[in-house]
């Protein structure tokens, strides 16, 4: 089994059968982006998400934390429930909404992120698309916490986040810690949930209080001081390591690297005759997950509204045809960064194994002994189904956790 191929269809599988038998299968982590301000850290977010949704650009934008929590909804939930052995029984109440995915229904993305997975280019963890959310992905949609409406284009959500940012922090350049919560559901996402943060600042502009900079290190710290969060450290290549504001608060919190993961941004704009090998080498400063340099769109990349897919493509060309880093190329770019960051996550499924595993076998005890209880399934009474379905789903979860724990995995740094 390829692990970063299939991410979403473990994560989802195992999600899909905690769900339904009570109980979070796996807390995964949260990803934050710090760094300083206009150093790429929305349109790195944007990249891994693989859609185009976020306010970006020069100067202050990103005002207020976005939490972004992505949401996977079955894709067609009245052909899921076909299993040979127990197509006579119906869908019970416990089981909740869905049912774990058979390995063969189609419907999960390939995450291997080649360049034939086709469609937006998206580097990520949502399944490629279009701008607008439907066509191929089926069903997805965009709800905020702060307006009862649903959205289904993308344009739309950046400008419900503009007008949020200024009703709440209004429109001089003010920052609020009060985040903005956006859902996504769909098919084709991970559950996942992302932060963008406000960018590290020194000097109050507009209507910034003069203590700014604490204020916002304060908000940026709440967030990735959670042991369980994975922090996307964004510093600008084209600034010295030495004054990266985001590897300063990055240590702060997780002081021997192990939970921190540099991206270096803007190396398109670095002087020429210098480059970014050391950093990018762990030479410069040492990460346990490693740097991944990418270049972002420019600004005028997004006047002129480049396609996420062309921007990929023109990264790619980028490093491919760099004298330096054409040698490391494999190695760069958002689909490297994409791929690094499921190995994060697979890596922290597989800690977590053990203790899933212990928790399907007390159930599965139990349910044996309901059974045992009640004697041959087949006169089960409607009211007793829920149970031997329960059982049918741990032990396919059963497998299913073994034939992902014999995988190895590693992390190319
Ligand atoms: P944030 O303030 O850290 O969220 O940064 P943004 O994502 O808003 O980007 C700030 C500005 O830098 C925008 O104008 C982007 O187009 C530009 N930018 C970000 N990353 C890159 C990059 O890799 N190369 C170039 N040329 N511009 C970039
Ligand atoms: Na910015
Ligand atoms: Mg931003």
């Amino acid at each position: 089994m390829s692990m970063d191929g299939d991410l979403i269809a473990i994560v989802n599988k195992l999600q899909d059968t905690f769900n339904n038998i009570g109980g979070d299968a796996v807390d995964l982590p949260q990803i934050v982006v710090v760094g300083s301000q206009s150093s790429g850290k929305s349109s790195v977010l944007e990249t891994i998400v693989g859609r185009d949704f976020l306010p970006r650009g020069s100067g202050i934008v990103t005002r207020r934390p976005l939490v972004l929590q992505l949401i996977h909804t079955p894709s067609n939930p009245s052909s899921r429930l076909q299993p040979s052995s127990t197509s006579t029984f119906r869908r019970s109440p416990r089981m909740g909404n869905s049912l774990p995915p058979q390995p063969d229904d189609g419907y999960l993305p390939n995450l291997d992120n080649s360049p034939s997975a086709g469609g937006s280019g998206g580097a990520g963890i949502m399944r490629p698309g279009g701008k607008t959310m439907g066509g191929s992905t089926g069903a997805e949609y965009a709800e905020f916490l702060h307006i009862n409406k649903r959205f289904t284009d993308f344009d739309e959500i950046r400008k419900e986040i503009e007008a949020e940012t200024y009703r709440v922090a209004g429109q001089n350049k003010g920052v609020s810690k009060l985040p903005i919560n956006l859902k996504i559901y769909g098919p084709g996402v991970l559950n996942l949930t992302l932060v963008d943060l406000p960018g590290l600042t020194k000097v109050p502009v507009g209507d910034q209080p003069t203590d700014i900079e604490r204020q916002i290190k304060s908000l940026v710290v709440d967030y990735i001081s959670k042991p369980n969060s994975v922090i996307l450290a964004v510093s600008p290549a084209n600034v010295d390591l030495a004054n990266s504001d985001a590897l300063k608060v990055a240590r702060s919190v997780d002081p021997r690297g192990l939970r921190t993961l540099g991206v270096l941004t803007k190396l398109d704009l670095m002087d020429a005759g210098t480059n970014a090998i050391d950093v990018l080498t762990g030479r410069t400063y040492p990460l346990k997950l490693g740097f991944v340099g990418v270049v972002n769109r420019s600004q005028q990349d997004i006047n002129v509204d480049l396609p996420m897919e062309d921007a990929r493509r023109k990264e790619e060309e980028f490093f491919k045809n760099h004298p330096v880093y054409k040698n490391m190329s494999y190695r760069c770019g958002t689909k490297f960064l994409a791929k690094t960051l499921n190995n994060v996550l697979m890596n922290h499924i597989r800690e977590k194994l053990p203790d899933m595993k212990a928790r399907l076998n007390t159930l599965m005890g139990q349910t044996q002994q309901e059974l045992n209880a009640f004697g041959d399934a087949t006169f089960l009474g409607e009211q007793h189904r829920g149970s031997l379905i329960l059982k049918l789903m741990t032990e396919f979860s059963k497998d299913f956790v073994s034939s992902i724990e014999g995988t190895s995995l590693e992390i190319s740094t």
